[in-house]
């Protein structure tokens, strides 16, 4: 109610401004959240995936705290679990600015970032502060600099420093926004890039005695053919889940906003069936083996509803928190919820993959 009336004012400001507007006052006036949100748990949406006890399935998906900032803010709005980051080794300031575009009436972003970030650092220091005070389940999406060219060296070196902290790692090989990041998918690539984090994670399981889940996040622009190898190599790896998906390049969704054609990642309302066919495939792959998070245009119970049917074990929202605001999340829990009763659910865990068997 208060985000609504507040929105024709922050939608004034360019994204990017309101954003940091956004993140300010949440880092600024941490209080804010608990007095705008009542957080209530619901024992049928509660979950146990990687070992890791969720509270509820609903997450925060990589992108919004991308130095750990306000991670212990956004906790309270009600999420399950929050994906801090991207991180990568060293500091960045990304791409030009403007490079995040609200497409108010197609309910979409589009954003050419590049991974802007205070540098790893900086990025520990945070989470060394949050974590001790963090009740919920914190996971830390790392990327590769920009003018690194073996990106492995930089992945491993992420690996290794937020290993024994984050309670997951998510490797980010997806985001339109980086030279050749994309190309870490490939086949070839894939294989070779994932014997080397398998290496690395059996090292640290030992030196840690800790045993931090790693989760490999996909774009969704893959063909069937992609899809199928990507399934299969993970299959064969280390890697405990799959992020599906980050933003799409794709514009083929007859957009109504004038910025439909800027470069970048396109999020939101639109990319909502294009990746729930990437997860249905995925389901099928991995034979519902490993735990899929769905992310993309997640707008309402429903909304998550669906990718949980499709097989997801969790779900992720981004888009949605910006134009719908705080209370989202709350709203969200609830009908969830109450649309598990309905279909006659004792748990998540029972509708996972149901419309995908
Ligand atoms: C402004 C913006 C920045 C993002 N930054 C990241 C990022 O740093 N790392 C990442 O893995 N995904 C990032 N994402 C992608 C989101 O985590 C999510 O995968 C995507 O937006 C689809 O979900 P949505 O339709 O609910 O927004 C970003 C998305 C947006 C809109």
């Amino acid at each position: 109610m208060i985000y609504k009336i507040f929105r024709p004012l922050i939608f004034q400001l360019d994204p990017e401004s309101a954003h940091n507007l956004a993140t300010n006052f949440l880092k600024y006036f941490p209080r804010f959240s608990s007095i705008l949100t009542c957080e209530k748990n619901y024992p049928n949406l509660q979950n146990k995936i990687f070992d890791l006890d969720f509270s509820s399935p609903i997450g925060l998906g990589a992108g919004f705290d991308k130095n750990c900032e306000i991670a212990l803010t956004l906790q309270k709005f009600g999420f399950g679990f929050i994906e801090v980051g991207t991180v990568t080794p060293k500091p960045q300031i990304g791409n030009e600015k403007p490079r995040i575009f609200r497409l108010t009436k197609d309910q979409a972003l589009i954003n050419r970032l590049g991974f802007n970030n205070f540098g790893s650092e900086i990025f520990l220091q945070n989470l060394l502060k949050t974590k001790p005070h963090f009740n919920k389940i914190l996971g830390v999406n790392i990327g590769k600099n920009k003018d690194t060219q073996d990106s492995a060296v930089d992945y491993l070196e992420l690996v290794s420093k937020f290993y024994q902290y984050a309670d997951y790692l998510t490797i980010n090989i997806s985001s339109p926004n980086t030279k050749n990041l994309r190309d870490l998918q490939n086949e070839k690539q894939l294989k070779e890039f994932l014997i080397a984090i398998d290496n690395q994670k059996k090292q640290l399981q030992i030196t840690t005695n800790k045993n931090t889940p790693i989760l490999l996040k996909i774009a969704p622009d893959l063909d069937i053919k992609e899809q199928q190898a990507i399934a299969e190599i993970v299959s064969n790896s280390i890697i405990s889940g799959i992020i599906i998906s980050n933003t799409t390049i794709n514009r083929d969704f007859n957009l109504q906003n004038q910025y439909a054609s800027e470069l970048g990642g396109l999020s939101g309302k639109p990319l909502f069936d294009p990746a729930n066919e990437v997860l249905k495939n995925f389901y099928k792959f991995t034979n519902g083996k490993i735990p899929l998070i769905g992310v993309g245009g997640i707008f309402n119970a429903n909304d998550a509803y669906q990718k949980i049917r499709f097989g997801a074990s969790l779900v992720q929202i981004y888009s949605a928190f910006i134009f719908e605001g705080f209370s989202l999340v709350e709203k969200i829990k609830k009908d969830l919820s109450e649309l598990l009763i309905k279909d006659g659910f004792k748990n998540i865990q029972q509708a996972i993959g149901i419309d995908n068997l």
